[in-house]
């Protein structure tokens, strides 16, 4: 298997329901955390793990996404005659030069797994990793980096991992690991949104995948599984028959983006470390909580 990892699937063609309104003309990783669209910190992530070709398998509401990480020509030069420089430079840097963004339409949101299946024609034959834009893992090494180290080591499909409290198993993939060493465990089984009671352990797969390319015949092969969407964690059940899969307990915290708690947590947590509102921000915390 080729040995670097050059090319990462974004799925943002999910409904978002959780979020609406805010989700109704404009998909859910467009949302800020602080100043920054969740699709950004994840495509920066990837860009730190030396990735190049980004691929967004978009929904009907793509264009604000094709927008973000296109040049915006009059916003620049208008900027540029006001002489805010700082601004121009933020602006500038939302797409490093290093990178060719692709765009491909899942026509309905029929799964994650659906959507992954997208992208086999600007994937072709060899590994690469996913990346689920609401899933923001705050760490001090970027967490795509991470696996792609840990992909480099055992040379098969990597799964972002953390542990779960035994009532959230209704909504992950969650495995049955044998453990390798301090942070990798081979994966045995894998199940879609198991009940408590039959789920194989409290380890719950997060938004990060490193993948081989056979992953694209299993999905081409599986049933719509749980909410009747074709499952990306179901064709992993099934390449675990033919290659084997490690899964990762990452370094760094991840905040669950998709819900309102999660997604509030973010903001709290980044606005606080954020360089520019960071003091203020935390200020107005301490009299918020003195005020209750
Ligand atoms: P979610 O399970 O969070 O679903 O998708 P969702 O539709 O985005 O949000 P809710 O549950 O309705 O609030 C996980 C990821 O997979 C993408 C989503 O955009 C999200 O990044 N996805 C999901 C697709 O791209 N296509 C799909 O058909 C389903």
């Amino acid at each position: 298997m080729k040995n670097t990892i050059t090319k990462a699937v974004f799925p943002v063609a999910g409904m978002g329901s959780r979020f609406l309104p805010a989700t109704k003309a404009s998909p859910k990783e467009m949302m800020p955390i602080v100043d920054k669209p969740l699709i950004q910190y994840a495509v920066e992530e990837a860009a730190a793990a030396g990735i190049t070709d980004m691929i967004f398998i978009t929904g009907r509401n793509k264009r604000a996404i094709e927008d973000h990480f296109d040049k915006a020509y009059e916003v620049e030069s208008e900027l540029a005659a006001r002489g805010k420089s700082e601004l121009l430079k933020v602006l500038r840097e939302t797409v490093p030069d290093s990178i060719n963004c692709i765009y491909i339409r899942q026509p309905e949101p029929l799964g994650l797994g659906h959507a992954v299946l997208c992208a086999k024609p600007a994937v072709g034959r060899e590994p690469f990793a996913v990346v689920l834009a609401d899933d923001l893992i705050d760490a001090p090494t970027p967490v795509l980096a991470q696996m792609t180290g840990v992909f480099e080591r055992f040379q098969c499909s990597v799964l972002g991992v953390q542990e779960i409290l035994p009532e959230q198993t209704r909504q992950y993939g969650v495995i049955d690991p044998v453990a390798l060493d301090r942070s990798v465990d081979r994966i045995r089984a894998i199940v879609e949104k198991p009940e408590p009671a039959l789920a194989p352990s409290r380890i719950a797969v997060v938004g990060r995948y490193i993948l081989s390319p056979e992953i694209f015949e299993h999905l081409e092969r599986v049933k719509p599984g749980a909410g009747g969407e074709i499952q990306l964690t179901d064709a992993i059940a099934s390449l675990l028959a033919t290659s084997g899969a490690v899964a990762y307990r990452f370094e760094g915290t991840r905040y669950d983006c998709g819900s309102k708690i999660g997604y509030l947590a973010a903001t709290v947590a980044l606005a606080r470390k954020h360089p520019e509102v960071g003091p203020q921000f935390e200020a107005l915390l301490a009299e918020l909580a003195g005020r209750r």
